[in-house]
Protein backbone atom coordinates (compact mmCIF):
# COMPACT_ATOMS: atom_id res chain seq x y z
CA UNK A 1 0.00 0.00 0.00
CA UNK A 2 2.94 2.30 0.87
CA UNK A 3 4.89 2.37 -2.49
CA UNK A 4 6.51 5.00 -2.87
CA UNK A 5 2.97 7.16 -3.25
CA UNK A 6 0.79 7.69 -1.00
CA UNK A 7 2.41 9.15 2.29
CA UNK A 8 -1.01 9.11 4.15
CA UNK A 9 -3.49 6.04 4.52
CA UNK A 10 -5.85 5.19 6.00
CA UNK A 11 -6.57 1.86 7.77
CA UNK A 12 -10.38 1.60 8.97
CA UNK A 13 -12.65 -1.41 10.20
CA UNK A 14 -15.71 -1.97 7.38
CA UNK A 15 -17.42 -4.23 9.25
CA UNK A 16 -18.37 -4.00 13.40
CA UNK A 17 -15.29 -3.47 14.21
CA UNK A 18 -12.17 -6.62 15.23
CA UNK A 19 -12.09 -7.04 11.41
CA UNK A 20 -7.99 -7.78 12.42
CA UNK A 21 -7.02 -3.32 12.01
CA UNK A 22 -4.29 -4.15 14.85
CA UNK A 23 -2.43 -7.07 12.57
CA UNK A 24 -2.89 -4.98 9.23
CA UNK A 25 -1.17 -1.73 10.96
CA UNK A 26 1.43 -3.68 13.04
CA UNK A 27 2.04 -5.07 9.30
CA UNK A 28 1.95 -2.32 7.50
CA UNK A 29 3.46 0.14 10.32
CA UNK A 30 7.44 -1.92 9.15
CA UNK A 31 7.17 1.13 6.49
CA UNK A 32 5.31 3.82 8.32
CA UNK A 33 7.11 6.53 10.19
CA UNK A 34 3.80 8.06 12.36
CA UNK A 35 0.83 5.94 13.35
CA UNK A 36 -2.00 7.92 14.47
CA UNK A 37 -5.48 6.80 16.38
CA UNK A 38 -8.05 9.20 15.38
CA UNK A 39 -11.01 8.65 17.09
CA UNK A 40 -12.64 6.29 19.75
CA UNK A 41 -10.95 5.19 23.24
CA UNK A 42 -9.89 2.38 25.50
CA UNK A 43 -13.08 0.45 23.57
CA UNK A 44 -11.32 -0.79 21.29
CA UNK A 45 -8.91 -3.50 21.66
CA UNK A 46 -6.35 -4.25 18.48
CA UNK A 47 -4.84 -7.88 18.62
CA UNK A 48 -0.95 -7.87 17.44
CA UNK A 49 1.02 -11.38 17.71
CA UNK A 50 5.08 -11.34 17.76
CA UNK A 51 6.30 -14.52 17.91
CA UNK A 52 4.89 -16.05 21.46
CA UNK A 53 4.04 -12.64 22.42
CA UNK A 54 0.21 -11.65 22.23
CA UNK A 55 -0.22 -7.40 22.54
CA UNK A 56 -3.83 -5.67 23.16
CA UNK A 57 -3.54 -2.28 22.44
CA UNK A 58 -6.22 0.24 23.19
CA UNK A 59 -5.49 3.37 22.41
CA UNK A 60 -1.97 3.45 21.60
CA UNK A 61 -1.16 2.87 18.49
CA UNK A 62 -0.65 -0.58 16.98
CA UNK A 63 2.51 1.14 15.53
CA UNK A 64 4.03 1.08 18.80
CA UNK A 65 6.15 -2.47 18.72
CA UNK A 66 7.20 -1.64 15.21
CA UNK A 67 11.15 -0.04 16.87
CA UNK A 68 11.34 3.08 15.04
CA UNK A 69 7.74 4.21 14.39
CA UNK A 70 6.21 7.21 16.27
CA UNK A 71 2.45 6.93 17.81
CA UNK A 72 -0.02 9.75 17.94
CA UNK A 73 -3.27 10.12 19.87
CA UNK A 74 -4.67 12.53 17.83
CA UNK A 75 -7.30 15.13 19.07
CA UNK A 76 -10.36 12.95 18.14
CA UNK A 77 -9.38 10.60 20.82
CA UNK A 78 -11.14 10.65 23.79
CA UNK A 79 -8.51 9.92 26.19
CA UNK A 80 -8.35 7.98 29.56
CA UNK A 81 -5.19 9.13 31.38
CA UNK A 82 -5.26 5.91 33.57
CA UNK A 83 -5.98 3.10 30.65
CA UNK A 84 -3.18 5.15 28.50
CA UNK A 85 -0.15 4.90 31.64
CA UNK A 86 -1.79 1.28 32.34
CA UNK A 87 -1.01 0.64 28.83
CA UNK A 88 2.49 2.16 28.63
CA UNK A 89 3.55 0.70 31.61
CA UNK A 90 2.64 -2.93 30.19
CA UNK A 91 4.19 -2.20 27.11
CA UNK A 92 7.61 -1.27 28.95
CA UNK A 93 7.11 -4.55 31.38
CA UNK A 94 6.86 -6.79 28.05
CA UNK A 95 10.23 -5.41 26.75
CA UNK A 96 8.65 -2.45 24.38
CA UNK A 97 10.18 0.65 24.72
CA UNK A 98 7.61 3.65 24.24
CA UNK A 99 9.49 6.28 25.57
CA UNK A 100 10.52 9.76 23.24
CA UNK A 101 7.57 7.84 21.03
CA UNK A 102 4.37 8.21 21.95
CA UNK A 103 2.55 11.74 21.57
CA UNK A 104 -0.96 12.93 22.64
CA UNK A 105 -2.87 15.49 21.57
CA UNK A 106 -3.00 18.46 23.81
CA UNK A 107 -6.59 19.42 22.40
CA UNK A 108 -7.91 15.43 22.93
CA UNK A 109 -10.27 15.38 25.66
CA UNK A 110 -10.16 13.08 28.90
CA UNK A 111 -12.09 10.19 30.30
CA UNK A 112 -12.43 10.34 33.84
CA UNK A 113 -13.99 7.96 36.15
CA UNK A 114 -17.18 9.86 36.29
CA UNK A 115 -17.71 9.38 32.45
CA UNK A 116 -17.91 5.37 33.17
CA UNK A 117 -20.02 5.91 36.11
CA UNK A 118 -22.49 7.48 33.40
CA UNK A 119 -21.74 4.76 30.98
CA UNK A 120 -22.89 2.57 33.24
CA UNK A 121 -26.24 4.92 34.07
CA UNK A 122 -27.13 5.25 30.58
CA UNK A 123 -27.17 1.67 29.62
CA UNK A 124 -29.64 0.79 32.27
CA UNK A 125 -31.89 3.22 30.51
CA UNK A 126 -30.68 1.75 26.78
CA UNK A 127 -28.82 -1.32 26.41
CA UNK A 128 -26.62 -1.00 23.56
CA UNK A 129 -24.28 -3.46 24.92
CA UNK A 130 -20.99 -0.58 25.39
CA UNK A 131 -17.77 -1.51 26.37
CA UNK A 132 -18.04 0.52 29.48
CA UNK A 133 -15.67 2.78 28.88
CA UNK A 134 -17.23 6.01 28.85
CA UNK A 135 -16.99 6.55 25.88
CA UNK A 136 -20.38 8.13 25.08
CA UNK A 137 -20.36 10.12 27.80
CA UNK A 138 -17.05 11.33 27.30
CA UNK A 139 -17.75 12.32 23.82
CA UNK A 140 -21.21 14.12 24.81
CA UNK A 141 -19.45 16.26 27.43
CA UNK A 142 -17.13 17.08 24.37
CA UNK A 143 -20.00 17.84 22.11
CA UNK A 144 -21.84 19.75 24.92
CA UNK A 145 -18.73 22.05 25.16
CA UNK A 146 -18.07 21.07 28.66
CA UNK A 147 -15.35 18.44 28.45
CA UNK A 148 -11.80 18.67 29.89
CA UNK A 149 -8.92 18.63 27.19
CA UNK A 150 -5.39 17.54 27.78
CA UNK A 151 -4.44 21.25 27.79
CA UNK A 152 -6.62 21.50 30.75
CA UNK A 153 -3.91 19.78 32.81
CA UNK A 154 -0.77 22.79 32.20
CA UNK A 155 -3.07 24.80 34.82
CA UNK A 156 -3.78 23.39 37.95
CA UNK A 157 -6.62 26.08 38.94
CA UNK A 158 -8.26 26.22 36.27
CA UNK A 159 -8.56 22.59 35.78
CA UNK A 160 -10.37 22.76 39.77
CA UNK A 161 -12.97 25.25 38.07
CA UNK A 162 -13.79 22.72 35.46
CA UNK A 163 -14.06 19.41 37.39
CA UNK A 164 -16.53 20.43 40.46
CA UNK A 165 -19.20 21.58 37.73
CA UNK A 166 -18.55 18.30 35.78
CA UNK A 167 -18.94 16.30 39.19
CA UNK A 168 -21.89 18.21 40.30
CA UNK A 169 -23.68 17.30 36.91
CA UNK A 170 -22.60 13.50 36.63
CA UNK A 171 -24.00 13.05 40.39
CA UNK A 172 -27.64 14.49 39.35
CA UNK A 173 -27.32 12.72 36.48
CA UNK A 174 -26.62 9.32 38.33
CA UNK A 175 -28.73 10.43 41.10
CA UNK A 176 -31.65 10.95 38.87
CA UNK A 177 -31.02 7.42 37.20
CA UNK A 178 -31.38 5.62 40.59
CA UNK A 179 -27.82 4.94 40.90
CA UNK A 180 -26.06 4.41 44.26
CA UNK A 181 -22.93 5.39 42.74
CA UNK A 182 -20.90 9.07 43.15
CA UNK A 183 -18.44 10.40 41.57
CA UNK A 184 -16.20 11.53 44.18
CA UNK A 185 -14.47 15.52 43.35
CA UNK A 186 -11.41 14.37 46.03
CA UNK A 187 -10.73 10.99 44.15
CA UNK A 188 -11.11 13.23 40.75
CA UNK A 189 -8.27 15.70 42.10
CA UNK A 190 -6.00 13.15 43.31
CA UNK A 191 -6.36 11.10 40.22
CA UNK A 192 -5.26 13.83 38.00
CA UNK A 193 -2.51 15.79 40.24
CA UNK A 194 -1.31 12.27 40.22
CA UNK A 195 -1.00 11.40 36.12
CA UNK A 196 -0.87 14.94 35.06
CA UNK A 197 2.72 14.99 34.47
CA UNK A 198 3.33 11.94 32.66
CA UNK A 199 0.56 12.96 30.47
CA UNK A 200 1.65 16.09 29.63
CA UNK A 201 5.36 15.40 29.76
CA UNK A 202 3.48 13.86 25.86
CA UNK A 203 1.44 16.69 25.17
CA UNK A 204 1.58 18.44 22.07
CA UNK A 205 -0.03 20.08 19.13
CA UNK A 206 0.03 16.57 17.54
CA UNK A 207 -1.83 18.55 13.98
CA UNK A 208 1.35 20.55 13.98
CA UNK A 209 3.43 17.36 14.56
CA UNK A 210 1.92 15.34 11.65
CA UNK A 211 1.39 18.87 9.14
CA UNK A 212 5.18 18.78 9.78
CA UNK A 213 5.84 15.30 8.97
CA UNK A 214 3.98 15.12 6.18
CA UNK A 215 5.86 18.03 4.80
CA UNK A 216 8.97 16.02 4.82
CA UNK A 217 8.04 13.42 3.19
CA UNK A 218 7.26 10.98 5.74
CA UNK A 219 4.95 8.31 5.81
CA UNK A 220 2.01 8.44 8.42
CA UNK A 221 -0.66 5.76 8.64
CA UNK A 222 -4.23 6.63 10.21
CA UNK A 223 -5.65 3.65 12.33
CA UNK A 224 -9.05 3.55 12.67
CA UNK A 225 -11.08 1.87 15.84
CA UNK A 226 -14.37 0.15 15.91
CA UNK A 227 -15.52 -0.41 12.30
CA UNK A 228 -17.60 1.59 9.78
CA UNK A 229 -21.08 0.36 10.95
CA UNK A 230 -20.77 1.66 14.52
CA UNK A 231 -20.38 4.60 12.93
CA UNK A 232 -22.01 7.76 14.71
CA UNK A 233 -23.38 8.50 11.78
CA UNK A 234 -23.42 5.62 8.68
CA UNK A 235 -23.77 2.80 11.40
CA UNK A 236 -26.55 0.94 13.13
CA UNK A 237 -27.61 3.86 14.72
CA UNK A 238 -28.28 4.12 18.00
CA UNK A 239 -26.60 0.60 18.34
CA UNK A 240 -23.16 2.21 17.07
CA UNK A 241 -20.01 4.15 19.00
CA UNK A 242 -19.86 7.76 19.63
CA UNK A 243 -17.38 8.28 17.41
CA UNK A 244 -16.75 8.98 13.62
CA UNK A 245 -14.56 5.68 13.01
CA UNK A 246 -15.10 6.06 8.74
CA UNK A 247 -12.06 7.83 6.64
CA UNK A 248 -13.77 11.06 6.60
CA UNK A 249 -13.39 10.97 10.68
CA UNK A 250 -9.62 10.60 9.78
CA UNK A 251 -8.69 13.99 9.21
CA UNK A 252 -11.01 15.78 11.74
CA UNK A 253 -9.33 13.43 14.38
CA UNK A 254 -5.77 13.58 13.43
CA UNK A 255 -6.05 17.41 12.94
CA UNK A 256 -4.60 17.33 9.40
CA UNK A 257 -6.36 18.43 5.61
CA UNK A 258 -8.71 15.68 3.97
CA UNK A 259 -6.24 16.18 0.94
CA UNK A 260 -3.43 15.03 2.90
CA UNK A 261 -5.52 11.24 2.53
CA UNK A 262 -4.30 9.39 -0.20
CA UNK A 263 -5.76 5.83 0.03
CA UNK A 264 -8.18 4.28 2.43
CA UNK A 265 -7.93 0.45 3.26
CA UNK A 266 -10.92 -1.57 4.30
CA UNK A 267 -10.56 -4.26 7.21
CA UNK A 268 -13.15 -7.11 5.87
CA UNK A 269 -12.78 -10.25 7.94
CA UNK A 270 -13.61 -13.10 5.89
CA UNK A 271 -17.15 -13.72 7.90
CA UNK A 272 -18.75 -10.76 10.11
CA UNK A 273 -18.85 -11.09 13.70
CA UNK A 274 -20.48 -8.27 15.95
CA UNK A 275 -20.18 -7.28 19.91
CA UNK A 276 -23.04 -5.90 21.68
CA UNK A 277 -26.28 -5.13 20.75
CA UNK A 278 -27.78 -4.40 17.35
CA UNK A 279 -28.83 -5.93 14.04
CA UNK A 280 -26.63 -8.57 12.26
CA UNK A 281 -28.40 -9.54 9.35
CA UNK A 282 -25.98 -12.80 7.99
CA UNK A 283 -26.25 -14.36 11.40
CA UNK A 284 -24.89 -18.04 11.21
CA UNK A 285 -27.43 -20.91 12.82
CA UNK A 286 -26.26 -22.04 16.07
CA UNK A 287 -23.85 -24.99 15.16
CA UNK A 288 -22.11 -22.68 12.65
CA UNK A 289 -21.72 -19.64 14.46
CA UNK A 290 -20.31 -22.09 17.47
CA UNK A 291 -17.90 -23.62 14.64
CA UNK A 292 -16.86 -19.51 14.01
CA UNK A 293 -16.16 -18.41 17.35
CA UNK A 294 -14.62 -21.67 18.22
CA UNK A 295 -12.08 -21.49 15.27
CA UNK A 296 -11.52 -17.82 14.87
CA UNK A 297 -11.75 -17.19 18.74
CA UNK A 298 -14.25 -14.82 18.76
CA UNK A 299 -14.21 -13.44 22.01
CA UNK A 300 -13.59 -9.52 22.89
CA UNK A 301 -10.15 -8.33 23.36
CA UNK A 302 -11.30 -6.21 25.45
CA UNK A 303 -14.42 -7.48 27.31
CA UNK A 304 -14.12 -11.23 27.07
CA UNK A 305 -17.14 -11.59 25.56
CA UNK A 306 -18.65 -13.84 22.84
CA UNK A 307 -18.76 -11.80 19.14
CA UNK A 308 -21.86 -12.89 17.40
CA UNK A 309 -20.51 -14.75 14.62
CA UNK A 310 -22.12 -14.85 10.64
CA UNK A 311 -21.38 -14.75 6.84
CA UNK A 312 -20.03 -12.32 4.99
CA UNK A 313 -22.51 -9.41 4.13
CA UNK A 314 -21.70 -8.28 1.19
CA UNK A 315 -24.67 -5.30 1.23
CA UNK A 316 -22.23 -3.99 4.91
CA UNK A 317 -18.85 -4.32 2.70
CA UNK A 318 -20.17 -2.42 -0.52
CA UNK A 319 -22.07 0.30 1.87
CA UNK A 320 -18.49 0.80 3.84
CA UNK A 321 -16.61 1.08 0.45
CA UNK A 322 -18.73 3.99 -0.44
CA UNK A 323 -19.00 5.59 2.81
CA UNK A 324 -15.13 5.29 3.28
CA UNK A 325 -14.21 5.87 -0.47
CA UNK A 326 -12.26 2.74 -0.18
CA UNK A 327 -9.23 2.09 -2.40
CA UNK A 328 -8.64 -1.61 -1.29
CA UNK A 329 -9.73 -3.82 1.28
CA UNK A 330 -7.80 -6.58 3.40
CA UNK A 331 -9.36 -9.60 4.07
CA UNK A 332 -8.44 -11.43 7.26
CA UNK A 333 -9.18 -15.00 8.87
CA UNK A 334 -9.64 -16.80 5.55
CA UNK A 335 -7.83 -19.49 7.85
CA UNK A 336 -11.11 -19.36 10.05
CA UNK A 337 -12.78 -20.93 6.72
CA UNK A 338 -10.68 -23.59 6.21
CA UNK A 339 -12.83 -26.24 7.16
CA UNK A 340 -16.41 -25.75 5.79
CA UNK A 341 -17.69 -27.87 3.56
CA UNK A 342 -19.73 -24.90 2.28
CA UNK A 343 -19.81 -21.03 2.77
CA UNK A 344 -22.75 -18.83 2.66
CA UNK A 345 -21.96 -15.18 1.27
CA UNK A 346 -24.40 -12.47 1.80
CA UNK A 347 -25.29 -10.79 -1.69
CA UNK A 348 -28.61 -8.69 -0.41
CA UNK A 349 -31.73 -8.32 2.06
CA UNK A 350 -34.86 -9.03 0.95
CA UNK A 351 -37.74 -7.24 2.82
CA UNK A 352 -41.58 -7.92 2.07
CA UNK A 353 -40.57 -9.48 -1.33
CA UNK A 354 -38.81 -6.32 -2.25
CA UNK A 355 -34.47 -6.80 -2.84
CA UNK A 356 -33.09 -3.39 -1.17
CA UNK A 357 -29.88 -2.08 -3.16
CA UNK A 358 -29.08 0.12 -0.19
CA UNK A 359 -28.36 0.29 4.13
CA UNK A 360 -31.88 1.53 5.51
CA UNK A 361 -31.40 4.30 8.08
CA UNK A 362 -33.87 2.68 10.33
CA UNK A 363 -32.10 -0.10 12.43
CA UNK A 364 -35.71 -2.00 12.81
CA UNK A 365 -35.82 -2.35 9.17
CA UNK A 366 -32.33 -3.79 9.03
CA UNK A 367 -33.87 -5.93 12.04
CA UNK A 368 -36.38 -7.56 9.52
CA UNK A 369 -34.42 -7.89 6.41
CA UNK A 370 -34.36 -11.32 5.05
CA UNK A 371 -30.42 -12.11 3.57
CA UNK A 372 -30.45 -13.72 0.46
CA UNK A 373 -27.21 -15.79 -0.01
CA UNK A 374 -24.89 -17.41 -2.59
CA UNK A 375 -23.33 -20.57 -1.34
CA UNK A 376 -19.89 -21.45 -2.32
CA UNK A 377 -18.07 -24.38 -2.48
CA UNK A 378 -15.35 -24.99 0.37
CA UNK A 379 -11.47 -25.70 0.45
CA UNK A 380 -11.38 -28.08 3.38
CA UNK A 381 -6.96 -27.57 3.09
CA UNK A 382 -5.34 -25.61 5.37
CA UNK A 383 -4.61 -21.76 4.11
CA UNK A 384 -2.35 -21.20 6.52
CA UNK A 385 1.05 -21.40 4.45
CA UNK A 386 -0.04 -19.89 1.85
CA UNK A 387 1.94 -16.57 1.01
CA UNK A 388 1.08 -16.14 -2.40
CA UNK A 389 -2.61 -15.80 -4.10
CA UNK A 390 -0.83 -19.20 -6.27
CA UNK A 391 -0.38 -21.23 -3.02
CA UNK A 392 -4.41 -20.92 -2.03
CA UNK A 393 -6.91 -23.54 -2.91
CA UNK A 394 -8.52 -22.60 -6.62
CA UNK A 395 -11.95 -22.70 -3.91
CA UNK A 396 -10.31 -19.95 -2.19
CA UNK A 397 -9.29 -18.08 -4.90
CA UNK A 398 -12.72 -18.26 -5.96
CA UNK A 399 -14.20 -17.27 -2.55
CA UNK A 400 -11.94 -13.87 -2.31
CA UNK A 401 -12.54 -13.26 -6.48
CA UNK A 402 -16.86 -13.35 -5.35
CA UNK A 403 -15.93 -11.27 -2.10
CA UNK A 404 -13.82 -8.60 -3.92
CA UNK A 405 -16.69 -8.62 -6.86
CA UNK A 406 -19.59 -8.03 -4.08
CA UNK A 407 -17.73 -5.34 -2.64
CA UNK A 408 -16.66 -3.56 -5.46
CA UNK A 409 -12.79 -3.12 -4.41
CA UNK A 410 -9.44 -4.50 -5.30
CA UNK A 411 -8.46 -7.13 -2.43
CA UNK A 412 -4.70 -5.98 -1.63
CA UNK A 413 -4.17 -8.12 1.43
CA UNK A 414 -4.85 -11.24 2.45
CA UNK A 415 -4.15 -12.47 5.84
CA UNK A 416 -4.23 -16.11 7.04
CA UNK A 417 -3.36 -16.09 10.73
CA UNK A 418 -2.10 -14.15 13.49
CA UNK A 419 1.14 -13.58 12.69
CA UNK A 420 3.17 -10.90 10.84
CA UNK A 421 4.55 -13.73 8.22
CA UNK A 422 0.76 -14.77 7.46
CA UNK A 423 0.14 -12.29 4.76
CA UNK A 424 -0.78 -12.57 0.87
CA UNK A 425 -0.31 -9.24 -0.66
CA UNK A 426 -1.67 -9.62 -3.44
P1 LIG B 1 -9.12 -5.27 15.63
O1 LIG B 1 -9.89 -4.70 16.78
O2 LIG B 1 -9.70 -4.93 14.30
O3 LIG B 1 -7.64 -4.95 15.70
O4 LIG B 1 -9.26 -6.85 15.77
P2 LIG B 1 -9.10 -7.70 17.15
O5 LIG B 1 -7.67 -7.75 17.53
O6 LIG B 1 -10.08 -7.24 18.16
O7 LIG B 1 -9.65 -9.11 16.67
C1 LIG B 1 -9.03 -9.79 15.63
C2 LIG B 1 -8.55 -11.16 16.16
O8 LIG B 1 -8.26 -11.99 15.07
C3 LIG B 1 -7.27 -11.08 16.96
O9 LIG B 1 -7.30 -12.05 17.95
C4 LIG B 1 -6.18 -11.37 15.95
O10 LIG B 1 -5.01 -11.94 16.52
C5 LIG B 1 -6.88 -12.37 15.06
N1 LIG B 1 -6.47 -12.37 13.65
C6 LIG B 1 -6.14 -11.32 12.85
N2 LIG B 1 -5.91 -11.75 11.59
C7 LIG B 1 -6.12 -13.08 11.60
C8 LIG B 1 -6.08 -14.09 10.59
O11 LIG B 1 -5.82 -13.84 9.41
N3 LIG B 1 -6.37 -15.36 10.97
C9 LIG B 1 -6.69 -15.68 12.26
N4 LIG B 1 -6.97 -16.94 12.55
N5 LIG B 1 -6.75 -14.76 13.23
C10 LIG B 1 -6.48 -13.48 12.90
P1 LIG C 1 -12.09 -2.37 17.84
O1 LIG C 1 -11.31 -1.10 17.58
C1 LIG C 1 -16.04 -4.14 18.27
C2 LIG C 1 -19.10 -1.69 20.25
C3 LIG C 1 -19.61 -2.10 21.61
C4 LIG C 1 -21.04 -1.58 21.52
C5 LIG C 1 -20.87 -0.28 20.75
C6 LIG C 1 -20.78 0.96 21.63
O2 LIG C 1 -11.38 -3.35 18.68
O3 LIG C 1 -12.61 -2.93 16.56
P2 LIG C 1 -18.86 1.95 23.18
O4 LIG C 1 -18.16 1.36 24.37
O5 LIG C 1 -17.95 2.32 22.07
O6 LIG C 1 -19.79 3.06 23.55
O7 LIG C 1 -19.82 0.75 22.65
O8 LIG C 1 -19.67 -0.42 20.01
N1 LIG C 1 -17.63 -1.53 20.16
C7 LIG C 1 -16.83 -2.38 19.50
N2 LIG C 1 -17.09 -3.54 18.87
N3 LIG C 1 -14.79 -3.64 18.26
C8 LIG C 1 -14.51 -2.46 18.86
O9 LIG C 1 -13.31 -1.86 18.76
C9 LIG C 1 -15.54 -1.80 19.56
N4 LIG C 1 -15.61 -0.66 20.27
C10 LIG C 1 -16.90 -0.51 20.62
O10 LIG C 1 -19.57 -3.49 21.77
O11 LIG C 1 -21.80 -2.45 20.71
MG1 LIG D 1 -10.83 -5.30 18.54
Amino acid sequence: MFGPEPKCLVVVGAQWGDEGKGKLVDVLAERADVVVRYQGGANAGHTVVIGDSKFILRLIPSGILQPRTICVLGNGVVLDPEALLGEVDALEAQGIATGGRLKVSDRAHLVLPYHKLLDLAEERRQNIGTTKRGIGPAYEDKYGRRGIRVAALRDGAGLEALLAPRIDRANELLDLAGMPERADLAAHRELLSRLAPRILAMATDTGHFLHLALRGGKRVLLEGAQGSLLDVDHGTYPYVTSSNTTAGGAAVGAGIGPTEIGAVLGVVKAYTTRVGNGPLPTAAAAPQEEELRRIGHEFGAVTGRPRRCGWFDAPVVRYAARVNGLTALAVTKLDVLDTFEEIPVGVGYRLGGEVMSEMPADVAVLERVEPVYQTLPGWRASTAQARRMEDLPREARAYLDCLERLGETPIRYVSVGTRRDQIIEV
